[in-house]
């Protein structure tokens, strides 16, 4: 495989690892694309599609074969999706990868409150432990999300009480990785924090939604078993509850609301807002 791509992508069939992958591609960069389902994969020029399911450590070892620098995309949310980070993570190691550029989530620590961004922690950490080379890009909240936080009745409802987000957008965080995935070296052993250009109260976001979109959404702070009960009309199990009310109550403890300039910083401009991503902006 020695005149095959050096670069690896995941996420390819993906919101983040798709534009990605694109912008690289049309940057010049040779590509390898990995996908657990190869036919979804876009078709980009200079790019080999190569099958990669996190949980399968021998075909990713084998798919992973000649690749220096990987850009990592976080596994969809399953229970076991740390056994499959952990796998995809040995393989890569075991295959010779040098570096890996990983999106992990905002505060990650052991006892972050958004449970989630727990086991973003310790993916980062396992990925330390592996002996590579890495950089993590902790992504605040997707402002182009905030769309599905709203009830079908315009009311968005979480334990969010008076705390604000500094809400990314998707956009920025693939400026962002490509940025550092055209020169990897140069952000080595580097966290980025990528975050918006302003921290919002949820009482504000329903506002500038209410403002842009000409409609009438409102925020109802709900207490924290009230939010287990208004979203077990969603067949879930437990581990998934907490994720989706914890992603609330780490806002109302002030998780999410230390805004950075890291986005600026690696793409030389300032990160959209929740104004531009909702008029469309793509920056
Ligand atoms: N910061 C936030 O607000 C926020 C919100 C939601 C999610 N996230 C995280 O950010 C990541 C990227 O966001 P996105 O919008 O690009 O997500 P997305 O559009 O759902 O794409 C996820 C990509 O990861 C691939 N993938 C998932 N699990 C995999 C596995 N076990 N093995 C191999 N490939 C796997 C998917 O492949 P398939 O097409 O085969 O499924 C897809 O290509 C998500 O995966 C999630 O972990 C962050």
């Amino acid at each position: 495989m020695s005149d095959s791509p050096t670069l690896g992508i995941t996420g390819v069939t993906g919101t983040i690892g798709g534009q990605v992958a694109r912008l690289l591609a049309e940057a010049g960069e040779s590509l390898v694309l990995l996908a657990r389902n190869q036919a979804k994969a876009p078709e980009l020029p200079r790019a080999v599609v190569r099958p990669a399911d996190y949980g399968n450590r021998n075909l990713c070892e084998h798919s992973l074969e000649g690749i220096e620098t990987l850009f990592m995309v976080s596994g969809r949310e399953s229970e076991n999706r740390m056994e499959e980070h952990h796998s995809f993570i040995d393989a890569a190691a075991a295959a010779g990868v040098r570096h890996i550029v990983y999106t992990s989530f905002m505060g990650a620590a052991p006892d972050a409150t958004f449970t989630l961004a727990r086991d973003h922690y310790a993916t980062e950490e396992y990925i330390k432990a592996a002996g590579v080379s890495y950089t993590f890009l902790r992504d605040c909240l997707y402002l182009d999300f905030i769309d599905a936080m709203i009830g079908d009745d315009g009311v968005i409802r979480g334990p969010a009480a008076n705390g604000a987000v500094a809400g990314v957008a998707q956009a920025d965080v693939v400026a962002c990785t490509v940025a550092v995935l055209r020169d990897p070296a140069a952000h080595a052993g580097v966290t980025y924090t990528l975050t918006g250009p302003e921290a919002l109260t949820m009482a504000q976001i329903a506002h500038i939604v209410s403002t842009v979109r000409g409609t009438h959404v409102t925020f109802h702070n709900e207490t924290i078993p009230e939010a287990y009960d208004s979203r077990r009309k969603w067949p879930a199990p437990e581990w998934q509850y907490d994720a989706w009310v914890s992603t609330y109550t780490a806002i109302a403890a002030g998780e999410m609301e230390h805004v950075t300039d890291d986005v600026e910083t690696l793409t030389g401009r300032r990160p959209l807002s929740l104004k531009d991503v909702l008029l469309g902006s793509r920056a």
